[in-house]
């Protein structure tokens, strides 16, 4: 495994970020496809000693059961200094007014809640997963900078966005001397490349990592268009991402390269990610344990400018989904 610092800041990231929104109890929240814990311990164990040490989760994956699941897998198999724990906090968890966004008592309150869920006294990054068009940004980011001077987080992070806004909380923090954020977790990967346009130049002048979620298009990219798994039969979210008009053409190509080199498709889709200086690690979802020797063995693969220019050359400008 390699490692990185999260953009510009001082914090030391594993390339590979596992993504804990994998496991969860299927009967809590909205991924009926996340893996139960005794099916999630063997492979959060082998992510570890594969030397992943970057860990991203949130309150809503499987109503808080993502985090559950999380906090025990790090008491149980390594130490608390050994891993970067990050969440996230704006989906709604209670019914009634103030039971989801950014408003300062959702904020605290959610912190106080994840960090019970994963048994810690702090995490490392804290991400707001959306933005909060109903909260004062201002409100938002000093709720956020109150919760760095409290010692119970490290950094601070965001996820999908418009550019516009997110260039609005990093220059508002600025102004008022906050903490302010230091990565962006968005939708990035070979079938939608939107945030090529505005987000990650602005991450890149600024100094933000970039973490993507989804790297894989939930699976799209590791196999043939028409394959069917378990989880993409009830991935709904997923569903709606992708299109087979625009999108056929970049998996058969990825399928391509894939052959030609001798390797599984996932490793292509990740080095394709990984070489592009402004992302700092791709968030792997995995559900398999040979998903994850996939994941570490994309770090080592180096595409050629040849290779990464037909990778690219089939991609149509796609709408922005997913917030
Ligand atoms: N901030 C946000 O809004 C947001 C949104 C989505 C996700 N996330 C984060 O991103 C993480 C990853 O999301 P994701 O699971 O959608 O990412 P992904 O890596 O694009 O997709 C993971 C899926 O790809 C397939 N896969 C992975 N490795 C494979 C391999 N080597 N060979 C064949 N198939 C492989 C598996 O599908 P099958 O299970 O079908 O085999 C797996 O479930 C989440 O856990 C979460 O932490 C954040």
């Amino acid at each position: 495994m390699k490692y990185v610092r999260l953009g510009a800041s001082g914090l030391e990231v594993s390339r590979i970020c596992l993504g804990m929104m994998s496991f969860g109890e299927p009967e809590r929240g909205m991924t009926p496809w996340s893996l139960p814990e005794d099916e999630a311990m063997p492979l959060i164990r082998k992510a570890l000693e594969a030397g992943v040490t970057f860990l991203d989760t949130a309150n809503v994956y499987s109503a808080g059961s993502s985090e559950e699941i999380t906090g025990r897998a790090v008491r149980e198999f390594t130490a608390r200094d050994d891993v970067v724990l990050a969440t996230k906090v704006h989906g709604r968890m209670r019914p009634g007014p103030n039971g989801g966004g950014l408003s300062r008592v959702a904020i605290l309150r959610e912190l106080e809640a994840s960090l019970r869920r994963l048994q810690v006294d702090h995490v490392d990054l804290y991400q707001i997963h959306r933005w909060d068009p109903a909260t004062p940004i201002e409100e938002t980011l000093e709720a956020l900078d109150s919760a760095v001077r409290s010692g119970k987080v490290r950094y601070l992070g965001a996820s999908s966005m418009w550019a516009w806004q997110f260039s609005k909380a990093l220059y508002t923090a600025g102004e008022h001397g906050w903490h302010r954020f230091v990565s962006m977790q968005d939708h990035y990967n070979l079938l939608n490349r939107e945030e090529e346009r505005e987000m990650l130049p602005l991450c890149a002048d600024r100094g933000v990592g970039v973490i993507p979620w989804s790297p894989l298009a939930r699976g799209r990219l590791t196999r043939d268009w028409d394959e069917a798994t378990a989880r993409s039969g009830t991935d709904d979210f997923g569903r709606r991402l992708y299109d087979e008009r625009s999108d056929r053409a970049v998996v058969e190509r990825v399928g391509e390269v894939a052959r030609e080199r001798g390797v599984p498709r996932a490793r292509v889709a990740l080095a394709w990610l990984l070489a592009k200086p402004v992302v700092t690690a791709p968030i792997v979802g995995v559900t398999k344990a040979g998903h994850l020797d996939d994941a570490v063995a994309a770090v080592d693969l180096h595409l050629t400018d040849e290779e990464i220019a037909r990778l690219e050359e089939p991609y149509t400008p796609h709408a922005v989904v997913g917030f």
